[in-house]
């Protein structure tokens, strides 16, 4: 074999090479057959620096010619391999969006929302309508003194009332977790100034025995009014326009005597049915009777102003207290005061 055999012999195996690399190129179709490729034709271990590397026999003339083919098919094929990787890498691409298309056409999928519980609902709406009169919130805490809960409205250690609000003692002395949001009266009287007008809205507690229409824990709204010269008609205006924005401009009300110990006189109040008005004996929300008891009542007793050093010749007051609970339980017909605790979700979703 002369060397001039060999030069041609190259040359020819160059342009095979060349023919066979280039088609191969074009059969590679994903990212993994063109890195096989590239691996294969322009590594080091290719064919082409193979034959590059066969050149040290041939003449420096033919050592010239046949490196200069072989260096501009080498360059033709890394164009080439760049030109497919494009196109593939183009190709991909388009494939991926087309995977990955939103159909911004589709309806949403609606996500789940949650809503306020009921007891906080009828919370904020009375608060809304007692603000509306010019009342001011204030939320006192759910742990409170025996003396604020009890003595200073009147409720000394021996006094039965106490049997009626049994409640759940802290173990620090003279603690209890309070009955009533009234505790919070002689706290208020005693850090401001007349005229007050005060609400305060928390959770009680007391040792009940729990059935339909009592809870060991409930909530109450309270509200205080202290001024001179208001009377029973305040309290009754007061009451009269909550009860209309609650349950409806026609309701009509009722004051009954009562007794509580920090008020006098004490009533009970009622409001007419709203659903039959005293109409159907088989009420479900009245029962027949046409009245609905919501709260307690009364002109604050002379000696629950005194004992914060208020002038009970000069001012007077009125106050009540409501249960929320009660509320919502009339107004959405609710028969059973434990359905708001069970977090059954059948129950609390409709109230969204
Ligand atoms: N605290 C009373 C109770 O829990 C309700 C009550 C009655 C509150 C009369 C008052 C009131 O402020 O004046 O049964």
């Amino acid at each position: 074999m002369t060397d001039t055999t060999t030069a041609t012999d190259l040359q020819r195996r160059l342009d095979d090479l060349r023919a066979s690399a280039t088609g191969e190129l074009e059969r590679a179709s994903d990212a993994a057959a063109l890195e096989q490729w590239r691996v294969t034709h322009l590594g080091r271990k290719s064919p082409l620096s193979d034959l590059m590397g066969g050149m040290g026999k041939l003449s420096p003339d033919e050592r010239r010619l046949v490196g200069s083919t072989a260096n501009a098919i080498k360059r033709e094929l890394e164009q080439a391999f760049a030109d497919r990787e494009s196109v593939i890498r183009q190709r991909e691409v388009s494939r991926a969006l087309e995977r990955e298309r939103i159909d911004v056409t589709l309806p949403g999928r609606p996500p789940s929302v949650g809503a306020l519980h009921p007891i906080t609902q009828t919370i904020e709406e009375c608060v809304e309508i007692l603000r509306g009169l010019g009342f001011q919130l204030t939320q006192t805490p759910e742990v409170e003194t025996d003396y604020y809960n009890f003595e200073a409205l009147n409720i000394p250690s021996w006094h039965p009332a106490r049997d009626t609000q049994d409640t759940f003692y802290v173990r620090s002395p003279d603690l209890v977790l309070r009955t009533h949001t009234t505790a919070y009266q002689a706290r208020v009287l005693s850090t401001q100034q007349p005229p007050v007008r005060i609400i305060n809205v928390g959770r009680c507690y007391r040792a009940e025995q729990v059935d339909a229409t009592h809870e060991w824990m409930f909530h109450q709204i309270d509200g205080l009014a202290v001024d001179e010269g208001l009377t029973l008609a305040d309290l009754r205006g007061t009451l009269t326009t909550f009860a209309r924005r609650m349950f409806g401009l026609k309701t009509r009300t009722r004051f009954r005597c009562d007794y509580f110990p920090f008020v006098e006189p004490g009533v009970y109040f009622a409001i007419s049915c709203f659903r039959c008005d005293g109409s159907d004996a088989d009420c479900s929300i009245c029962h027949g009777s046409g009245w609905l008891e919501i709260l307690g009542a009364g002109m604050v007793h002379p000696r629950v102003l005194q004992r914060v050093g208020y002038d009970a010749d000069r001012l007077t007051g009125f106050a009540w207290g409501m249960g929320v609970e009660r509320i919502a339980m009339i107004k959405y017909g609710v028969d059973d005061i434990r359905q708001f605790y069970a977090n059954d979700l059948r129950f609390l979703e409709q109230f969204k």
